[in-house]
């Protein structure tokens, strides 16, 4: 049953006029559980309160698929003016950006136009700019895009998901760029030729790369809200003199909200993925497809505005 759940919801994801219809009839339906507002003055209202609580936070404005080339050029303004915001209210945050987002889907000149932009600001301000990883078919992409940018810009980090057979020997080839990699275990629909189908493949292979890329020295995300995935990370840090500072744990907005304060109170390092805006469809659908028992918080929210 959770199986054909998580298929429905990664389906529904997908779909270009429900998107549509959410984004025209604005924010409700259960997202202000998952989306810190519409806004980016509630956003930050929301980072405010987390970084009182010892939480650093990676904001994104929420949007992908873009196909218009406008639509790609004010998401990219809108990402500058997040880092000013950020630096002008002294908030403990670094933003996370999707290629199709900034136009990955329009053209190659738009994307890496738009990012350079968005980076210059980065530098100026002292801002992280993470690159989310989205589906397989945009993979080879968003890396190569990540290649060529990093070698112009230091603040630049990026996502690799453990249900990609590749990852491994991505994390190889990112491996000169001595890279800040969030590890996750994917949340897109992909097909067994190139994930694995099997979730105890995923772990272990999310473990593996946690592994590598700690020993060899970099900083490390752990994004993930797994006891396991958590403990393991622990116990490796703690076993191969892994010094605090490499390493943090990632949770999105949300979810688990009481290991992220216990991790916090432990002295562990934690930063919340925190997305806004009015195109949340797509992400809350990929909540749900993760966990099916979020859909309780979605029909809550159906009755409140
Ligand atoms: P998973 O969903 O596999 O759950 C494993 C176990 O954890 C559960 O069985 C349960 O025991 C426990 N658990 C999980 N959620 C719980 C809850 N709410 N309450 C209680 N227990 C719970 N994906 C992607 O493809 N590209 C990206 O760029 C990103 N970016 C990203 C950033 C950050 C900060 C995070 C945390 C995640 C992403 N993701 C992502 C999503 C990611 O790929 C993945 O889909 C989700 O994190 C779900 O996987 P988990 O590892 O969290 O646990």
């Amino acid at each position: 049953m959770e199986k054909v759940l998580r298929q429905f919801f990664l389906f529904l994801s997908n779909n270009s006029l429900l998107k549509t219809l959410a984004k025209r009839y604005g924010f409700q339906f259960g997202a202000s559980r998952f989306v810190a507002g519409s806004e980016l003055s509630y956003a930050a209202e929301n980072i405010r309160q987390l970084n009182h609580k010892g939480m650093a936070v990676t904001l994104d404005h929420l949007g992908e698929y873009v196909t218009e080339e406008e639509e790609a050029r004010a998401r990219t303004y809108e990402t500058m003016k997040t880092i000013k915001v950020i630096d002008k209210l002294g908030l403990d945050s670094q933003v996370s950006v999707k290629m199709t987002s900034m136009g990955m889907d329009i053209s190659e000149k738009l994307v890496m136009e738009n990012m350079r932009q968005i980076l210059e600001v980065g530098k100026q301000h002292q801002v992280l700019v993470t690159i989310d990883m989205e589906d397989h078919a945009r993979c080879e992409k968003t890396l190569t895009i990540f290649e060529t940018l990093k070698r112009e810009y230091d603040l630049l980090g990026i996502v690799l998901q453990s249900y990609l057979y590749r990852t491994v020997s991505d994390l190889e080839r990112l491996e000169p760029y001595q890279p800040n990699v969030r590890f996750v275990k994917g949340a897109y629909k992909e097909s067994e030729e190139v994930a694995y189908p099997h979730k105890t493949d995923v772990d272990e292979n999310l473990k593996k790369l946690i592994a590598m890329h700690l020993d060899n020295g970099h900083f490390t995300a752990i994004g993930s809200h797994d006891d396991a995935i958590i403990e393991f990370t622990k116990q490796y840090v703690d076993e191969h003199n892994i010094p605090r500072y490499q390493f943090e744990f990632q949770m999105l907005y949300g979810m688990r909200l009481e290991l992220q304060e216990k991790l916090v109170n432990e002295g562990y390092n934690v930063r919340i993925y925190v997305p806004y805006g009015r195109d949340w469809f797509g992400y809350n659908m990929r909540r749900l497809a993760e966990r099916p028992a979020n859909v309780a918080f979605v029909l809550k929210g159906l009755f409140k505005k």
